[in-house]
């Protein structure tokens, strides 16, 4: 039987990191849900985003969800095809929020990723994974840091990356974002009852892993 580890959060707070490092210490795969969710904003794009629930339905039916690889070597891909860098834009985390207030997308993401969860073990990483998607998995995990303390860290991966941003800037849309995804009547960013939340503002990725890892162990 394939068993689901879930590891929900905000935007920023260094999911898949993370969720990486803990598949590949159980030698399981990882699922990046925010990706699937960015794939359906960047290919159907702004226009559809207010289309009606049964045009959307059919839109969707048109992608399918793979999974092949474990651990840090996981892919995901959509028809067969892996998506790059251009789903990693703010500009698309935005578009993806908008999308994830859709009925037709929630439902038709949680279907794909339960399946994905019936045919592989997985760290399952997003905003509802332990709350709505996989609800009996055995352990559940939801960190957490402040807008400051995420939109610095972004900005200081962008800068490794050669991209200069704005501190200010990136802490107003990382608000943005949290506002939507946590104020949303379906299936809103919150921690479990049963999750272990970990407050990971002042830990390193070592320390944050070390944590869940232990709580794995035990
Ligand atoms: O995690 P990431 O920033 O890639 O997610 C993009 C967006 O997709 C989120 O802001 C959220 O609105 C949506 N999402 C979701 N449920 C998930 C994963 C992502 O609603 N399980």
């Amino acid at each position: 039987m394939s068993r689901v580890i879930t590891l929900d959060g905000p935007a920023g707070v260094g999911k898949s990191t993370i969720a990486k490092r803990v598949a590949e210490h159980c030698g399981i795969a990882y699922l990046d849900t925010g990706a699937m969710f960015r794939i359906v904003a960047k290919t159907l794009g702004p226009k559809n985003v207010a289309v009606p629930d049964e045009e959307l339905a059919r839109a969707l039916a048109s992608l399918s969800f793979s999974l092949s690889g474990s651990g840090g070597g996981t892919s995901l891909a959509c028809n067969g095809e892996v998506a790059g860098q251009e789903i990693r834009t703010e500009e698309v985390g935005k578009l993806a929020s908008d999308y994830a207030t859709r009925p037709a997308v929630r439902a038709y993401l949680k279907k794909a990723q339960q399946d994905l969860g019936k045919a592989y073990s997985l760290v399952a990483e997003g905003r509802d994974m332990g709350t709505a998607v996989f609800p009996d998995a055995p352990y559940k995990f939801f960190l957490d840091a402040s807008p400051e303390v995420r939109a610095l860290r972004r900005v200081r991966q962008l800068a490794e990356n050669g991209v200069i941003e704005d501190v200010a800037k990136v802490t107003r849309q990382i608000r943005e974002r949290d506002e939507q995804d946590r104020n949303r009547a379906l299936a809103p960013l919150k921690a479990a009852d049963d999750a272990i939340v970990i407050d990971t503002s002042n830990l390193t990725v070592a320390q944050v892993f070390q944590t869940i890892a232990q709580a794995l162990d035990e």
